[in-house]
């Protein structure tokens, strides 16, 4: 029987791609965010193969009640965010900090708790970070700790949860609409910049991410890592 899988953010970029993926291995898959419209899309980007809620993960109520309507599944991947987040020091406000954390860290983990009724006892939970949580640039305060945050938790999951297994993914800059918060006469360039200082020397597709996740999701005794698929952006070194 194939395995069911729900993704809390299936419904654009790096959550899409994993959804296409999965579902050509054979998997059930469920897409979920808070739109409905881009739900109504990423449905008719899957030709229909999906299945599809809408739900806001920072709502505990909706998360409840998003679970009770899915049923019993084998494997939660989670890769709902904030957008933004980039401000040094000097210019953090505890409203930025709180929205980003709100947007991502905290959902994330609700996510899991509120899966943990009707996924599988030995499914399990992926995990999205981000390698801002390895670099030590400038102006990353927010974006690093709100990922670094997700990365331990997935740690400390693993254990906590175990035998689920609970993994996460730290992708690098990944060409999605997640950048859409970029104007758009910047929005090239910027992602120009960051493949430029990557040892591939360029920017990731969001399938190579997906890749990563289905492994996580596939691979039965693979627990509480976190995996980079970042073009060696925390390596510091840039392409010869
Ligand atoms: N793209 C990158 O360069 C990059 C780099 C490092 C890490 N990442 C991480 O990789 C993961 C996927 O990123 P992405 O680029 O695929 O982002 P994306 O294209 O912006 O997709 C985010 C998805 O999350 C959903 N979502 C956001 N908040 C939600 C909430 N409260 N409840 C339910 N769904 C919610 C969005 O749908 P709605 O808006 O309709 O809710 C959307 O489906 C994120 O965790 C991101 O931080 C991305």
């Amino acid at each position: 029987m194939s395995e069911r899988v729900v993704i809390i953010g299936g419904t654009s970029g790096i959550g899409l791609a994993t959804a296409e993926l999965l579902l050509g291995r054979g998997c059930e898959v469920v897409v979920a965010g808070r739109s409905a419209e881009r739900l109504e899309l990423a449905l008719k980007h899957l030709d229909g193969a999906a299945q599809g809620r809408t739900v806001d993960a920072s709502d505990e109520g909706q998360l409840a009640e998003f679970f009770a309507g899915v049923g019993p599944f084998d494997h939660l991947v989670v890769t709902l965010t904030a957008n933004g987040g980039v401000t040094s020091l000097l210019d953090l406000t505890p409203a930025e900090l709180r929205r980003h954390n709100e947007g991502k860290l905290i959902p994330q983990l609700l996510s899991v708790k509120a899966a943990l009724g009707t996924l599988r006892a030995d499914g399990s939970v992926t995990l999205l970070g981000a390698v801002s949580s390895q670099l030590s640039a400038p102006g990353l305060v927010v974006l690093a700790s709100s990922n670094a945050g997700v990365e331990t938790a997935a740690r400390i999951l693993a254990a906590e949860l175990a035998p689920r297994r609970v993994n996460a993914v730290s992708p690098g800059v990944i060409d999605t609409p997640w950048w859409d918060w970029v104007p758009a006469e910047a929005r090239q360039q910027t992602l120009d910049g960051a493949g430029a200082g990557t040892a591939v020397g360029r920017v990731g597709r969001p399938e190579e991410v997906a890749h990563a996740i289905a492994f996580l999701v596939e691979n039965t005794y693979t627990t509480g890592v976190v995996l980079p698929v970042d073009g060696g952006a925390r390596l510091g070194v840039t392409a010869g």
